[in-house]
């Protein structure tokens, strides 16, 4: 079975890409090994204890964060990080020639209930003469040079497109190792699942309640056929499911709290799965465009998220055209 540098070589990927990538599946390997330790993890050592050393009992997404960002910025290709878990971006001491924008540990509350939670990243170019602000990060998902995500689940995926095919890495625990068990992932054109957080049905705007409310109706409705619901309450695992077998993802505006009316964040978290959505012949959209084409404000903007197989996502951007966007 091939393992990840050489096929990441294979793929023509640049010595100095794969470096980073090399960094990042240090780090998740070293959080796929805490997370698996559960209950025992404050308890018991790791390779990296000095660098957070007296940290061991804070959660596990600060954690995470903190293997992230120290690995990244002591890395001679990056320039500098932003992540989740971070107000601003951190600089690094190198001048390396990319960013990293991640959320360490995505649907982290799953923690508490030993669920599926994951590793979310999204490597950019740093703009030529640019200097070292937020700005930097301030590009489209389509400018992304690589984005992927690990899945901590039973087992510990790597999933991620450096521009080709999505190819999905799964880590022998034996030998330490991504090893490469599926070439490409092709997400199916059509599907009978959706993914939505349903409790939140009254606070939704007329063209998602319009459309789910078609779903719902199955057979006997104008969509003719029966959908199923899943909702795992963590982008990477509900994501991961439409990359292995097709579905729509979506986590739509909603007037909850008006001051914040998207959950999902744009830059950590939307255009790297769009970037892998796409790249598997999904599509990704906030429901009116192309995620991808978004160009983000802030590093923390947030934005409507409508992924997953092709002709689904065409179907619930038609009930959208009717509508004009609510904000
Ligand atoms: O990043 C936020 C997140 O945890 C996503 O991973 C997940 O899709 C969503 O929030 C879950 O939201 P809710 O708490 O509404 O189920």
């Amino acid at each position: 079975m091939k393992r990840l540098l050489p096929t990441l070589r294979a793929d023509q990927t640049s010595e100095s890409l794969i470096s980073v990538i090399n960094t990042i599946q240090i780090a998740a390997k070293e959080i796929s090994f805490r997370l698996h330790q559960g209950a025992l993890a404050g308890v018991l050592g790791s390779t990296l204890d000095e660098n957070i050393q007296g940290e061991t009992q804070k959660k596990l997404d600060v954690v995470a964060n903190q293997l992230l960002k120290t690995l990244l910025l002591e890395s001679p290709n990056v320039h500098a990080v932003a992540s989740e878990e971070e107000d601003s971006i951190v600089e690094s001491p190198n001048s390396g020639h990319y960013l990293v924008a991640f959320d360490p540990l995505d649907g982290s509350s799953n923690i508490d209930i030993n669920g599926g939670v994951g590793t979310i990243f999204s490597i950019l170019r740093k703009p030529e003469g640019e200097e070292t602000s937020e700005n930097m990060f301030l590009q489209p998902g389509k400018a992304q040079v690589a984005a992927g995500y690990v899945l901590y689940g039973p087992a510990t995926m790597l999933v991620m497109t450096t521009g080709k095919a999505v190819r999905i890495y799964t880590l022998d625990q034996t030998v330490g190792e991504f090893l490469l068990t599926h070439e490409k992932a092709d997400i199916p054109k059509d599907t009978k699942e959706f993914a939505i957080n349903m409790s939140n049905h009254r606070h939704w705007a007329e063209p998602i309640r319009a459309y789910i409310s078609d779903l719902l109706e199955g057979e006997e409705g104008p969509r003719g056929k029966n959908f199923n619901m899943r909702w795992n309450a963590a982008m990477v695992s509900d994501v991961h499911r439409v990359i292995s077998r097709g579905g729509l993802f979506t986590y739509p505006w909603d007037s909850r709290k008006p001051e914040k009316p998207f959950k999902l964040r744009l830059l950590y978290e939307a255009a790297p799965m769009a970037m892998l959505v796409e790249k598997a012949g999904g599509k990704a959209t906030d429901g009116y465009s192309r995620l991808m084409d978004i160009v983000p404000e802030h590093i923390h903007q947030r934005v409507s998220v409508v992924m997953g197989s092709a002709n689904e996502v065409d179907v619930c951007m038609d009930y959208h055209k009717q509508h004009p966007k609510p904000c």
